[in-house]
């Protein structure tokens, strides 16, 4: 019987001077001191212990040349597909990325030209609308209803605006970063209709597809139907599941292989096609051997959303947590406050003492939100939330 690794999420490891974007810049980004950290999208947790033993033996080998794509790297990819997500894919379906970002900007810029639209499901994820700006192309929104603190797509205006012949790309954030859905099979189903209908590529960034909850299903896009997985491009990375996002690498899979040909073209032309050395290890060991790490990871941080919705309701109940599927970034719904996104972002970091991503920057429909970041030892969330209270409490 192998030996079941288990894991203490309680662990506070200081962050501090490690060069982490989300500890060592909050202060100087949100102009603050001392501020609890709960923003940008990596987590507080030390990663699978495989993976820091592949690392070790790979950092002593000390030579860090050139890297390819290794044959256990894209093993590791489809095993992971085929047995945690159902989706049999091939291996020459898997190119890279350093991130998904970059891929997307990558898409914008070879697969639409200047003029077209592209589509976004706001409020999202910032760097959607970017990828497309970057390329001068026009942004388009498809904002989702938000029914009591439940989100869904508005498929009217979804076909609305996927007819319009100018709108060649949508990008679809599959479980959705920052309102915390997993689509079901059943919306997927529709959006994939209405893109094959409409002849619009969709690229499904499926980053979060790995943190979903028990009781949620992740489909892939490109396992809805024949025609879906002909007209996308899907992007999984191991950086949010495992916490790896410094080293810099993502799966950009593409079963249509004219697609693929396109992207690769675009890889080549700025010169991205090495993968990061430490970045390829990490990936491989990490859906080898990350399984069990991940299910304990996401019961914690199951744990910790609880604890931020209950906390909000019994002390602050102007504060509402939307209600969370899968992701690891609640979205607190601040508007029964009745205060102006500055007024807001203001008390938060100079009252309260907390760096959380503003709602307004998801985009307009995100006004009066914030989003926070569960990834964390719960006693940090402890802290931020008697801070907030404390907070409300001196300010009344
Ligand atoms: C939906 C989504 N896509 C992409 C990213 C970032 O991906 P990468 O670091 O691979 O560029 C994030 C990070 O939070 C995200 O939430």
């Amino acid at each position: 019987m192998p030996v079941i690794q288990s894991y203490d999420f309680d662990q506070v490891i200081n962050r501090n001077g490690t060069a982490s974007i989300k500890w060592d810049e909050a202060d100087r980004l949100f102009g603050g001191d001392h501020l609890i950290p709960l923003w940008v999208a990596d987590m507080d947790f030390q990663v699978p212990v495989e993976v820091t033993v592949a690392l070790s033996k790979r950092v002593n080998h000390a030579i860090y040349g050139y890297t390819t794509e290794t044959e256990g790297y894209l093993e590791s990819v489809q095993k992971w597909m085929e047995e945690r997500h159902h989706w049999s894919i091939e291996k020459d379906w898997i190119c890279h990325s350093p991130g998904v970002v970059t891929a997307l900007n990558l898409i914008v810029d070879g697969f639409t030209h200047e003029g077209d639209r592209v589509l976004i499901q706001s409020p999202v994820y910032p760097p959607f609308a970017k990828s497309a700006l970057n390329q001068n192309r026009e942004v388009v929104t498809n904002p989702l209803i938000n029914d009591n603190g439940e989100y869904r797509m508005d498929f009217v205006d979804l076909e609305h605006k996927l007819s319009d012949p100018k709108v060649k790309l949508m990008i679809l954030c599959s479980p959705h970063n920052p309102v915390g859905r997993v689509w079901t099979k059943k919306e997927l189903t529709k959006v994939a209709e209405l893109a094959s209908q409409y002849d619009v590529l969709v690229v499904a960034d499926e980053i979060h597809n790995d943190l979903v909850f028990v009781g949620h299903h992740h489909t892939p896009y490109a396992q809805i139907s024949e025609e879906a997985s002909a007209h996308s491009i899907i992007c999984t990375a191991p950086s949010k599941t495992f916490n790896l996002a410094g080293l810099q690498i993502s799966n950009i899979i593409i079963p249509n292989p004219t697609l693929r040909r396109n992207y690769l073209k675009q890889v080549r032309r700025f010169s991205l096609s090495e993968p990061n050395t430490l970045g390829v290890t990490a990936a491989e060991a990490a859906y080898r051997f990350g399984a069990n790490w991940l299910d304990q990871c996401l019961a914690y941080i199951k744990k910790n959303a609880d604890f931020v919705t209950n906390f909000l309701k019994q002390n602050l109940p102007n504060l509402e947590m939307t209600p969370i599927e899968g992701t690891y970034l609640g979205w607190i719904d601040c508007r029964k406050l009745g205060w102006d996104k500055l007024h807001l972002q203001n008390f938060l970091r100079k009252e309260a003492g907390l760096a959380l991503n503003q709602g307004y920057a998801f985009g307009a429909e995100g006004e009066g939100f914030v989003r926070i970041n569960l990834a964390c030892p719960q006693s940090l969330l402890k802290q931020a939330m008697n801070q907030l209270q404390f907070a409300f409490q001196q300010n009344l």
